[in-house]
C-alpha cells in the first residue's frame, strides 16, 4: 500500500490540488478543522499526511507568525506542491516522512495534531491514533477528518457517489481497490480511528458535513 500510495498521489498531485482547493464546502471544512485544533498564537501544530498542503495556511493563521507548522506527508510529489503553496511563511515546514512514524522526539510535544482524509490509508489506524496522541503535549489537541458512509435518511444516492470517489481515489495496484467492499473497508478503518480518539481524549467534539458523509473528530488529550 506505501509504495502504491505514494506512486498514486505523486502522479495525480495537480489534480488532487484542485479537488483539495475547490471542491464546494471544502475551504469551510479546513477551517473548521483548523478551529478544532484550539491552537494559540506561537503554538506548534504538525499535519500528518498534509498531501499538497491545502490545510497548512489556515494552521498558520491560528499559529500566527511566532507559531510553527510542520507538514509531514511521504510523497514527493505532493511535497513539492505543499512546499511552492506555503513558499512565503517562513514559519511553515514540509518534512517527508512516515506518519505511522512520525519523527517528534517525546520531549518535544506539539500542541496539535491534524490529519486529513489519511486514516483510512493506514494498515493500524487505531495505532498511528495512539502515537499521535503519544506525541502531543499534555492537553494538545488531535483532529481527524474523513469521509465515510452516511447515515442520514437520505443516505442512499449520498453513499452512491461516495463508493464512486472511493473506488477513483484508491490507488489502482492496491488489493483494497478490487476489494468488493471497498468503501464499507474505509469506513471501518475511519470509525476505528475516530472511536480511539474518543477513548484516549477528556474531551471530544465532533462534526459532520456534506450531508453526513464527512465527520470531524477533535479530541483533547492529557
Ligand atoms: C487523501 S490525501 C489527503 C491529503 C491532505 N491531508 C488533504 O486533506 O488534502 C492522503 C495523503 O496522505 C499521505 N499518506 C498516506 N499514508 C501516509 C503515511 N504513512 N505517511 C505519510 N503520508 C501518508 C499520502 O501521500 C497523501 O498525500
Amino acid at each position: 500500500m506505501t509504495e502504491d500510495a505514494q506512486a498514486f498521489y505523486g502522479r495525480w498531485a495537480r489534480l488532487y490540488d484542485l479537488l483539495a482547493t475547490r471542491t464546494p464546502g471544502i475551504v469551510t471544512l479546513r477551517r473548521q478543522a483548523a478551529l478544532a485544533c484550539r491552537l494559540e498564537p506561537g503554538d506548534t501544530v504538525v499535519e500528518m499526511g498534509c498531501g499538497t498542503g491545502a490545510n497548512l495556511p489556515y494552521l498558520r493563521e491560528q499559529v500566527g507568525p511566532e507559531g510553527t507548522v510542520i507538514g509531514l506527508d511521504f510523497t514527493r510529489g505532493v511535497l513539492e506542491r505543499a512546499r511552492v503553496a506555503t513558499a512565503e511563511y517562513d514559519n511553515v515546514h514540509v518534512v517527508r516522512a512516515d506518519a505511522t512514524q512520525p519523527p517528534i522526539p517525546d520531549e518535544d510535544g506539539v500542541d496539535a495534531i491534524l490529519a486529513t482524509f489519511v486514516v483510512g490509508m493506514l494498515a493500524e489506524p487505531a495505532r498511528a491514533v495512539d502515537q499521535w496522541c503519544d506525541a502531543l503535549a499534555p492537553g494538545g489537541h488531535l483532529v481527524l477528518v474523513n469521509a465515510g458512509r452516511s447515515e442520514r435518511w437520505y443516505a442512499p444516492p449520498v453513499n452512491a457517489l461516495f463508493r464512486g470517489v472511493v473506488a477513483l481515489s484508491t490507488p489502482p495496484t492496491t488489493r483494497l481497490r478490487y476489494d468488493r467492499d471497498l468503501s464499507g473497508q474505509l469506513d471501518r478503518k475511519v470509525r476505528d480511528a475516530h472511536d480511539r480518539l474518543r477513548a484516549r481524549a477528556s474531551a471530544v467534539a465532533h462534526e459532520t458535513h456534506a450531508g453526513g458523509v464527512v465527520r470531524l473528530t477533535g479530541g483533547r488529550i492529557e
